[in-house]
Parts: structure tokens; C-alpha cells; sequence
């Protein structure tokens, strides 16, 4: 059976469309007896794809009266109960979606709404980078699809990778599970903000949260809650370090992320080190494709630009505003996106209040100080706009001279000659320790 439109978009009346019809109130009616209180009430009906005013809505489902945000807008029942689907044919799939979960990194199931070409969503979707809602970055990207389609020497989180790797942990997920589901409960998150179209998170409009922890998912979706919510713990966001944080700025330097309001303790802000470390921690073997092997195993507890202190910014640089030489935590989307960005390691585009000034295209090669451009959005180079860090290494002159004439020969052990001392993340990456006997020191 097929559903026939002639040339104005109308459906044509032929004999199937009875039986249609017939298959869609089945369809509700299977859906309410398979999930009644599910379908009726509880969690999903404020999340954002149960919206009734904003949620999900299939074009091909809502031309026959299925109201926004119900189930079969993501779930068919056909294979249940016979009988033809609407747009996408080819289903139903594994959880009766109406397209296969996961197929590869620019192939799923979201991206069939979360597109801004051909989206099956009435009105398509526009997404944006964490740059852009919560940094104030006008940035273009505009859908999920986009984020993750970015490719060398940009970077996109593998989505491949990330299935491989959670069904390695005993956290409920399987070759089926969706790999966007490591992160979102599709029947629980919220838009933050939601319905936000084009706007940044501002103090009014703020829905938390569009995440959830993967080591607490569950396949009871309603019992997977959101992290970010406080509930049921109210210890959720990054004010709860002692150690305190200090938010960076939004675009242009006089309000603070996420939300360009005056709150900088981090009260507004989801724990994203808690979030992103339940992967990345110190014991998880984690392969990337994109990198070509397993990713270093972190303590982030000692980790200066994560949990851990400094030794009291003493260097000769210093620390732009709004941070000061008061110990502090940071928070991994200070730095990263967390689907795709332009540089290399979903380095963020703009950080703590602007652009970074060039493309971060490598960490390896010779000579190279690419990396400087993040650091000075936080820290202070020679002269403002330089991208020269002879001032914080004791006035070398950058390449660090260390292998050119003597007494220099070795920098903190690193040993010259090879890319090694001249390039900044010979030094500087997470778990940098560089020590030469007498000096040892965490370099970042
Ligand atoms: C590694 C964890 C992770 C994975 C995997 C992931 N996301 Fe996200 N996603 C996030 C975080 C973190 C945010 C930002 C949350 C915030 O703004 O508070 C986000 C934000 C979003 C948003 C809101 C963007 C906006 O416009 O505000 C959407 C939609 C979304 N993700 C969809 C997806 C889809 C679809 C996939 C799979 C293709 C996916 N995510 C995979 C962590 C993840
Ligand atoms: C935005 C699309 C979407 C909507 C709307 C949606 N679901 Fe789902 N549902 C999914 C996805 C995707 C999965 C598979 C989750 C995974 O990959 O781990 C799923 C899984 C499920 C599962 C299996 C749970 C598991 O993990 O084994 C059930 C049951 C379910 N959905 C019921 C519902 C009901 C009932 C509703 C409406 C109240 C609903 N869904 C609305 C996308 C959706
Ligand atoms: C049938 C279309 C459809 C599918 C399929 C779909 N979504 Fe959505 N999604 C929506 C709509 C509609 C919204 C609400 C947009 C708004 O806030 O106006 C939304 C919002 C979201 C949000 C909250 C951020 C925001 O933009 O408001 C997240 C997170 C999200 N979706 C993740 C996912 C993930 C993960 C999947 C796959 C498991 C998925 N979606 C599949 C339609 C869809
Ligand atoms: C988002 C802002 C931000 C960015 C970007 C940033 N830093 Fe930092 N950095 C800080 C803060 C804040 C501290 C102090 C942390 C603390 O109190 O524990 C710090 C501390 C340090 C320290 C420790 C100094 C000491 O006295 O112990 C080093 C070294 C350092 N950063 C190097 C770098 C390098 C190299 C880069 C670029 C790759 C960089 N930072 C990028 C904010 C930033
Ligand atoms: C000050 C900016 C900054 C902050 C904050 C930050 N990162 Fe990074 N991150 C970087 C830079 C620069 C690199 C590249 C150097 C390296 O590999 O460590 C990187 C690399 C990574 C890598 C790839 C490591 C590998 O094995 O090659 C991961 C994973 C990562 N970060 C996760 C995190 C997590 C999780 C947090 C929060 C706990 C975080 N980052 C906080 C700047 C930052
Ligand atoms: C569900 C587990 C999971 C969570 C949660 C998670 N990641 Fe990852 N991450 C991975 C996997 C798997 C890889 C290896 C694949 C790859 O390189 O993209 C990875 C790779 C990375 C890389 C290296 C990417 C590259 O191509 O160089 C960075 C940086 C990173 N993650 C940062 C983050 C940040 C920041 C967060 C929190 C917003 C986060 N991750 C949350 C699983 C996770
Ligand atoms: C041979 C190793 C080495 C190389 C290469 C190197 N650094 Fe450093 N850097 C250090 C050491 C050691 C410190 C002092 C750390 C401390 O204060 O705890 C430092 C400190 C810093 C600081 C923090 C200053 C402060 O306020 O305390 C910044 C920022 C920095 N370096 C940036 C860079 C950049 C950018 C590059 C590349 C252009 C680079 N470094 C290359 C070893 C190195």
C-alpha cells in the first residue's frame, strides 16, 4: 500500500487511505495500551520531545491528526500490527523506530529531525554549538548533523567509538543502543533552552537539562533522570566544588556563560566535569579512531584545569580577567564542545569571551604554537595579541630555544631535537608532568 499525493501535496483518496486510517488508530491505541501511564503523564510529557505545544511532529504522522508529541512520531507500531507506514518506508526498526538507530557517524536516527535539509520534523530544527547558546558566539553552524560531520583537522566526537566503548561498561547499552543515547535520554531531556530557535540560554529561559549521566542509564527510561536538575541530588552543578569556579565570560566581555547573566560560581551551570568524566577518568579504556589510539587515562582530581589546584600562577604570564590567581576549578566545556568544533580535540571556538585568533590544525608538528591561541584567551602572552610566550619561559624566545646553543640543552627534562621542546603541547596536556630532578612541576 501506498500513500498517493498529487501535485498540490494533497493526499489522493484511493481505497488504502481507509485502510490507513484505520492502521494510525490502531497504532494510538496500541501505543496507549503497550504504555499508558507512560504516554498520559510522568517525565516525558515535559521533556522536549513530549512537548504538546513544541515536541516532536513527523510531517508524514501529523498530516493524519497524531498530535505533537506522541510516541509513534519516533515509534511505529506496523510491524505489530501489519499494514503500510508512512515517510521514511523501511521500517520499523530495532525499538520500532522509524529508522534504523545507528548506521555511522553522519547515518542516524536523530539526525533524520535534527537536520536543517529534509528534516521528517514539521518546520525542520535549528541546533547550535555550546559555543553559540551558551558563549554568545555568533556562530553558523546550525543542526546536530553539521556538529558531527566535521572532519580533520576539525573534530567530531566518533559516534562509533562511543558505542563501542559504552557497551563495553556494564551501563545497560547494547550494538543497538544509540549512540546520542550515551549522553541524552530521548524520552526525558529538555532544551536549555527549549524552543530557542536562534536565541542564546539566558536567565529567564533556562530548562534544565538536556543531559544524563551514561554510567545511570537505564533501559526504564523514566527511571534515568536528568543530570544538571538537582534532583534527586542537589549537588549537580559546578557550584558545588569547594574549591569554587569562576564562569568565563559570554562574547564581549561584560556577562558571564552560560547564560549572560551576572552569576559566575557556576550555580547555573551544569557539572560538566562530573558529566564528561564519567567517561573520561582515570581507568577507562577509551580507543579514538580520530586520534588512532586509546586516549590517555586522566586523575582530573590533580589536574590544574580540572579539579586540582595550581602552584599559584607565579609564572612570569599572567591570568586574564575574569579569572584571578585564586585556585580553581574549570570546567571541560570552558574548553570543548562537546559534538564538533573547528580545531583539533573539539577545541571551542570562542573561548572566555572571544574568538580564538587562528584554526588549532595540529598539536604534533615542529615548531608549531597553534595551541597558544587557546591559551591566551585565559592567559597573557608577551604583548597582547603576540601568540610569543618567551615572558612565562624564562624569556625564551619562542620556538623555545632549548637544543640551540647551550646551556639550554634540555627544558624540564624534555629532551631537544626532536618536535618535542618546540612545540607548546609537548608540555602542555592533560597529565603534563615535566621534572628535570630538581623541578617538577603539573604543567597543566
Ligand atoms: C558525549 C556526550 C554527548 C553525545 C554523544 C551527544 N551529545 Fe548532544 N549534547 C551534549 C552536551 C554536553 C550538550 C550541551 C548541553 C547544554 O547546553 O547544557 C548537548 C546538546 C545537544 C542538543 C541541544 C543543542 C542546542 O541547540 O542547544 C541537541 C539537540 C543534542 N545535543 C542532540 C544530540 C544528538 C542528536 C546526538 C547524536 C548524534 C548527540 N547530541 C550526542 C552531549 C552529547
Ligand atoms: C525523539 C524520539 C522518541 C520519542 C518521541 C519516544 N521515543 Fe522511545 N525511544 C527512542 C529511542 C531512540 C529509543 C532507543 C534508546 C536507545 O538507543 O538506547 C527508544 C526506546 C524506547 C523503549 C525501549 C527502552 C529501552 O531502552 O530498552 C521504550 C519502551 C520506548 N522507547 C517507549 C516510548 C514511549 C512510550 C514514548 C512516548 C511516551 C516514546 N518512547 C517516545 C526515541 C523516542
Ligand atoms: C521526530 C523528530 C525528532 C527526532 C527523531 C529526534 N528529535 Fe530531538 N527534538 C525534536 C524536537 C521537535 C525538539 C524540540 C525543539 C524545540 O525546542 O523547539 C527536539 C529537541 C531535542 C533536544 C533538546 C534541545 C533542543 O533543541 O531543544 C535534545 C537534547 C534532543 N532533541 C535530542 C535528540 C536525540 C538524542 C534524538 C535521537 C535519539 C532525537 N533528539 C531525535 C525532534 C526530534
Ligand atoms: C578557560 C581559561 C583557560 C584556558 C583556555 C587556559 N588556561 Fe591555563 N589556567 C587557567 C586557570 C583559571 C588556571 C588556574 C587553575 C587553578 O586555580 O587550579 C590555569 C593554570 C595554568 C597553569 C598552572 C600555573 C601554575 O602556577 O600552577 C598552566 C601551566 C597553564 N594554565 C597553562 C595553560 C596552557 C599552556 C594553556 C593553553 C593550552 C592554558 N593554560 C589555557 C585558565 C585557562
Ligand atoms: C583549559 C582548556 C581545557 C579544559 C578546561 C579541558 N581541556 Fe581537555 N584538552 C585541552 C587541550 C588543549 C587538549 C589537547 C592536549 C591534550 O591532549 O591534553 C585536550 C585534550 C583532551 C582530550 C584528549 C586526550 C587524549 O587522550 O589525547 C580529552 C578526552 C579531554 N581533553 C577531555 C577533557 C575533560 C573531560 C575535561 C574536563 C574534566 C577537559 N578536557 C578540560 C584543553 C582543555
Ligand atoms: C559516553 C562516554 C563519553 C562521554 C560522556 C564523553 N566522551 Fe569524550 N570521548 C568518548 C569517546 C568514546 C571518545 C573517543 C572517540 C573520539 O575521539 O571522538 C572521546 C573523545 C574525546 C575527545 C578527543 C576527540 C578527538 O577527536 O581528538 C575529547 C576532547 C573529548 N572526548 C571530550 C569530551 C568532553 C569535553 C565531554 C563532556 C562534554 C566528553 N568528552 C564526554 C566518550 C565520551
Ligand atoms: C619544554 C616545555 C615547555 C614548552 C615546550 C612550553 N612550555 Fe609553557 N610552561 C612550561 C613550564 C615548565 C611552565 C611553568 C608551569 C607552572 O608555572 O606551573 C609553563 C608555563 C606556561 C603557562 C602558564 C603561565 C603562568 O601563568 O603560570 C602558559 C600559558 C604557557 N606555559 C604557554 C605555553 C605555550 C603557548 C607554549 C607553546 C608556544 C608553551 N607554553 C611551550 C613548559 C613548557
Amino acid at each position: 500500500m501506498e500513500i498517493q499525493y498529487n501535485n498540490k501535496g494533497s493526499v489522493i483518496f484511493n481505497f488504502n487511505l481507509f485502510f490507513l486510517c484505520f492502521t494510525v488508530v490502531a497504532a494510538i491505541l496500541l501505543c496507549l495500551m503497550l504504555y499508558p501511564e507512560k504516554a498520559t503523564s510522568g517525565p516525558y510529557l515535559d521533556s522536549v520531545h513530549g512537548s504538546s505545544s513544541y515536541g516532536v511532529n513527523r510531517t508524514s504522522l501529523s498530516a493524519f491528526g497524531y498530535s505533537k508529541g506522541n510516541c509513534a512520531h519516533c515509534h511505529e507500531q506496523h510491524a505489530l500490527i501489519g499494514g503500510s507506514e508512512p515517510n521514511p518506508t523501511g521500517g520499523p526498526d530495532k525499538y520500532v523506530l522509524f529508522y534504523t538507530n545507528h548506521i555511522s557517524q553522519t547515518d542516524n536516527f536523530c539526525f533524520k529531525c535534527h537536520t536543517d535539509v529534509s528534516s521528517y520534523q514539521t518546520g525542520g530544527l535549528v541546533n547550535r554549538s555550546y559555543s553559540y547558546r551558551a558563549g554568545g558566539y555568533s556562530d553558523t553552524l546550525n543542526d546536530i548533523l553539521e556538529a558531527f560531520s566535521f572532519t580533520s583537522p576539525s573534530t567530531s566526537h566518533n559516534l562509533d567509538d562511543i558505542i563501542t566503548f559504552i557497551t563495553t561498561k556494564s551501563w545497560g547499552y547494547t550494538d543497538d543502543s544509540n549512540p546520542c543515547a550515551a549522553c541524552h535520554n530521548p524520552h526525558m531531556a529538555k532544551g536549555d533552552p527549549a524552543n530557542a530557535g536562534s536565541s542564546t540560554k539566558s536567565s529567564g529561559t533556562r530548562d534544565y537539562s538536556p543531559v544524563s549521566l551514561p554510567s545511570l542509564h537505564s533501559k526504564d527510561n523514566n527511571a534515568w533522570g536528568l543530570w544538571g536538575d538537582n534532583i534527586p541530588i542537589a549537588t549537580e552543578r559546578m557550584s558545588n566544588y569547594t574549591a569554587g569556579y569562576q564562569a568565563p565570560y559570554r562574547s564581549g566581555g561584560s556577562t558571564y556563560e552560560p547564560d549572560g547573566s551576572t552569576t559566575t560560581n557556576g550555580s547555573n551551570l551544569v557539572d560538566f566535569v562530573t558529566f564528561c568524566t564519567d567517561c573520561h577518568d582515570n581507568s577507562n579504556s577509551i580507543w579514538s579512531t580520530t586520534l588512532g589510539g586509546n586516549l590517555k587515562t586522566i586523575d582530573w582530581n590533580i589536574e590544574k584545569h580540572g579539579k586540582g589546584v595550581s602552584d599559584g600562577l607565579d609564572g612570569a604570564g599572567g591570568i586574564r580577567s575574569p579569572y584571578s590567581t585564586t585556585d580553581k576549578v574549570l570546567a571541560c566545556t570552558d574548553c570543548h564542545e562537546p559534538h564538533g568544533a573547528p580545531n583539533v580535540v573539539l577545541i571551542r571556538k570562542e573561548v572566555n569571551g572571544g574568538t580564538l585568533s587562528g584554526q588549532i590544525t595540529t598539536l604534533t608538528t615542529l615548531l608549531n604554537k597553534e595551541l597558544g591561541y587557546l591559551c591566551n584567551r585565559c592567559h597573557t602572552e608577551d604583548t597582547p595579541g603576540s601568540n610569543n610566550w618567551a615572558g612565562v619561559h624564562h624569556n625564551d624566545v619562542f620556538p623555545i630555544a632549548c637544543g640551540g646553543s647551550s646551556p639550554d640543552l634540555i627544558c624540564h627534562g624534555i629532551i631537544a631535537g626532536d618536535w618535542a621542546c618546540r612545540t607548546c603541547s609537548r608540555c602542555h596536556y592533560h597529565g603534563a608532568v615535566v621534572t628535570d630532578g630538581t623541578y617538577s612541576r603539573r604543567t597543566f
